[in-house]
This record gives structure tokens, sequence and C-alpha cells, in this order.
């Protein structure tokens, strides 16, 4: 169904387009899994090299994305159908389609987590848990079934009722309202966490490069994460490309959120570390650190109930504007390539989406047992989707701008007709063409454990 004009929803205002993007961006990612990866590996070496492919090969990812989804005017399948007729890069949105269903799976999973927790601060859950029953209070919820599912259809619900409303309507309006909350947010963390006595360890923690532990295997923990990260690889970014104006500016919107994607990772690393530092603990890793050692620190801090509230309310607010950005490519192929009304499209793919989210819910608990290479179903979409599709799609992505669509129609579309200097052109093109396909290629290839470098 995607011959034909049809009628598409766009973002209102240019405002509207970088909380939607940055929106899809900042979520989990950063808040989450930023910060302990940069802290085990090396912390401000880290940080210089996550910024540095940010810049060489995010921003190109990204940038690419967006052309595709522009010109297009479609959902991440449909596009490569509509500029490649008849050619097989409709496969690369395909996969994309695919890495949402399963990122949707898992991530709504964790996301269920943090509305746990926000209950949990607000009923003030925590009071009087020593570390050890803060440990089994994470563990023993994750292991039964029963309350991780309610708060996996609870999340699915909101992010449904927002992708419902339209992306005018509804993506754009509660971005627009969610993304300076979270800011403030995270701001008032941040402050309260670096005047902590004793936070300094924290602050050294994060930004003293430490260059001897930086390692192959490091700088593909980073690369790994900037796609993540910035949301590239898998089509959000086309989709949520083809809601944005012909009059906008692409290539200073994909600076700004990537700009601003990498300031709230390094505010998080902010609001964590130097609490963490300043109350003796370790630097714990993965979910522990965010659901476990934080209630421990809220729960010894003066006003440590507000701000436990602030933060899951943060950490929920940053999985719900990325929920939707995910959420909102399979809702847009379904509709467009179905011909389906967007409601009707959004409750096939929560319908869909859930069946495969419940089993990520289970593997923590009744099908723990149940494992396919080694790794839980929740381990294995999570493996499959960041290390396998989106590497792989982000390949094919440059790959598509670079040798089939060809430079002067990425040209046409970023300098919108010619409307816009685009003196970067030369830089973007040689990033699209070499500096990111030989990247990609490397970490996925090292993530398949074809190469070794380490
Ligand atoms: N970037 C988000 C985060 O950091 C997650 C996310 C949203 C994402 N959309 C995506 C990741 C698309 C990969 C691809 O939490």
């Amino acid at each position: 169904m995607s011959e034909g004009p049809v009628k598409r929803d766009f973002f209102g205002s240019r405002f509207g387009v970088i909380a939607a993007t940055a929106g899809s961006a900042i979520g989990l990612g950063n808040i989450w899994r930023f910060p302990y990866v940069a802290g085990e590996n090396g912390g401000g070496a880290f940080l210089i090299i996550y910024l540095v492919f940010v810049f060489l090969i995010g921003i190109p990812v990204m940038l690419s994305e967006f052309t595709i989804g522009r010109s297009a005017q479609r959902n991440a399948f449909g596009s490569f159908k509509k500029l490649a007729p008849g050619k097989p890069w409709y496969f690369t949105g395909l996969m994309g389609v695919a890495a949402a269903f399963m990122i949707m799976a898992f991530y709504t999973a964790v996301a269920g987590w943090t509305l746990e927790y926000l209950y949990q601060s607000v009923i003030n859950g925590f009071s009087g848990l020593s570390s050890a029953q803060m440990n089994s209070m994470f563990y023993d919820f994750i292991g039964s079934p029963l309350r991780p599912l309610v708060w996996f259809f609870g999340f699915m619900a909101i992010t449904a009722s927002i992708i419902m409303a339209g992306v005018q309507k509804g993506i754009e309006k509660y971005n627009k309202i969610l993304m300076p909350m979270l800011f403030v947010l995270l701001v008032v963390l941040v402050v309260r966490s670096v005047t902590l006595p004793g936070s300094m360890g924290g602050i050294s923690f994060l930004f003293k490069p430490d260059f001897s532990k930086i390692t192959a295997s490091t700088i593909l923990e980073a690369l790994g994460q900037a796609f993540f990260s910035l949301s590239i690889g898998m089509g959000t970014l086309i989709t949520y490309g083809s809601y944005i104006q012909k009059k906008e500016n692409l290539g200073s919107t994909a600076f700004s959120v990537a700009i601003a994607d990498t300031l709230v990772a390094v505010l998080a690393g902010l609001a964590i570390f130097p609490a963490v530092f300043a109350f003796d603990l370790v630097p714990n890793s993965g979910e522990g650190l965010v659901y476990i050692t934080l209630p421990n620190i809220f729960q010894q801090m003066q006003g440590g109930y507000f701000f436990a509230i602030a933060f899951f309310l943060l950490l929920s607010v940053a999985a719900l504007t990325s929920t939707i950005s995910v959420l909102e490519v399979i809702v847009a192929f379904f509709s467009e390539e179905l011909g389906i009304k967007r409601r009707q499209a959004t409750m096939l793919s929560v319908v869909l989406t859930s069946i495969l989210g419940v089993f990520t819910v289970l593997s923590f608990n009744s099908m723990s047992g149940v494992t396919v290479f080694g790794l839980t179903i929740f381990e294995l979409l999570n493996f499959t989707s960041a290390n396998i599709l989106l590497p792989l799609g982000g390949f094919l992505i440059v790959m598509f701008v670079a040798w089939y669509m060809g430079k002067e129609n990425a040209r046409k579309e970023l300098s919108n007709n010619g409307k816009l200097k685009v003196k970067y052109i030369p830089f973007y093109v040689f990033a699209v063409k070499f500096i990111a396909p030989l990247a990609i290629a490397f970490i996925f290839l090292q993530g398949l454990g074809l190469i070794h470098f380490s």
C-alpha cells in the first residue's frame, strides 16, 4: 500500500522535532547503561572515544536515516521500497522492524521495573532496608512473574495511548512536556549528588582518563553504546525523519540531538557516581546500580524520599519517550503497509510485541531455564538486537545513502533543495562512504566473534 499519496502526520515545530528525537535517543541507555559502561572502561578515556564515535559515525548514520525517511515520506520498510523499487534494499527496513519488536519486548520489561521502583519510592518502600534486603527486594521482584507483568502491560498501555493520539497530538506533544521535565529532574539530582560530602571520588571516577583501561573491546563498547544511545541502526530515525517538515534543517537537528544525548549521559553519570562514592558503595554494574545501589543511597540521604521519587520518575520518563519511538516504527509499518488506521495498527503492534515481551518478563522467573545458546530469552533479544541487528542495519543504511541514493540526492535533501548551506557535505560523504561502514563492519564482526582483537 505504499504507492499513491498517503496523508501523513508531521511534527509541527522545530522544538517538537528536537524534543521527539532527543526523547527517542535519551533513555535507559543514557541513565542506566552509560554511567556504568563508562565507569568500567576507563571513565574519562572512554568518554573521549565515545565522543569521537558520536561525531564520526553516530551523526552520519543519524543524518542518513533522516535523509532516507524525509525524502521517502514513509515508514522504515516503505522508505526503502519507495526509494529503491524492485531492489532488495527493503530487507534493511524489514530487519529494522524485527529489531523494533525485540527492543520493544525487553526494553518495556526494564521500563516496567522502573514503574515498580517509582511506586516503591512513593510508598516509602525502601525505608529501613539493609543493603542485603535491598538486593533481595530487587531479585524477589523480578523473580516472580505477576508484578513485573502488571508493570510491563502498564508501561505498554501508556506508550500505546500516546502513539494512538498521533504524531503531532501524541508523540510531539508529550515529548515537549516530558523532555524539559526530564532535564530539570536530572539537574536537581546532579546538584544533590555533587554537593554530598565525599563526592569527589565519583567525579574523578567518571572523568579522569585512565588510558590503561582502553583495549580493543573498550573501543567496541564505545561504538555499541553510541549506536544504542543515539537510537540508530533500525529505522527509528527513518520513521521520525519522515515526520520532519521539508523546511527543517536536518544537519542542525542531528547535531543538537547528538549533543543533548551525550550531555544527558554525562549528567546521569554525575548524578549517580558522586553519590555512590559519597556513600562508600561500589560502582556496581548493570541493573544493580540503578535498582539496588541507588535506593540504598536515597534511604541514607537527607531528603532521600523526594530524590528517590525524582530519580525513578526521571528514569520512567526517559524510558517512555524511547519506547514511544520504538513502537512507532512498528505502528507506522503496519499502518502504511497494511493500509490500516493508526488505532488499529497500534493495537496490532501492542498485541504482537506483548507476546514477545511476556517471554522476556518470564525469562527472569518461570522460564529462566529456557535458554538458546546459553542465553535466556531476555538476553537473547538484547544481544541479537543490539549486537547484530543495529550494527548491520547501520551499515546498510550508510551504504544505501553512499552507494545507492548518491551524493547529489543526499545533498538535495540535506540542503532543503539548495536553500540551506551544507558545508559539511564532503565530511558527511566521506563518513558514510568509508569511516562508518568500516568501523561498523569491525564492531559487527567482533560482536559475532568472527574476529578477535583482545
Ligand atoms: N536510545 C534509547 C536509549 O538510549 C533506546 C532506543 C530507542 C533505541 N529507540 C531505539 C535503541 C532504536 C536502538 C534503536 O535508551
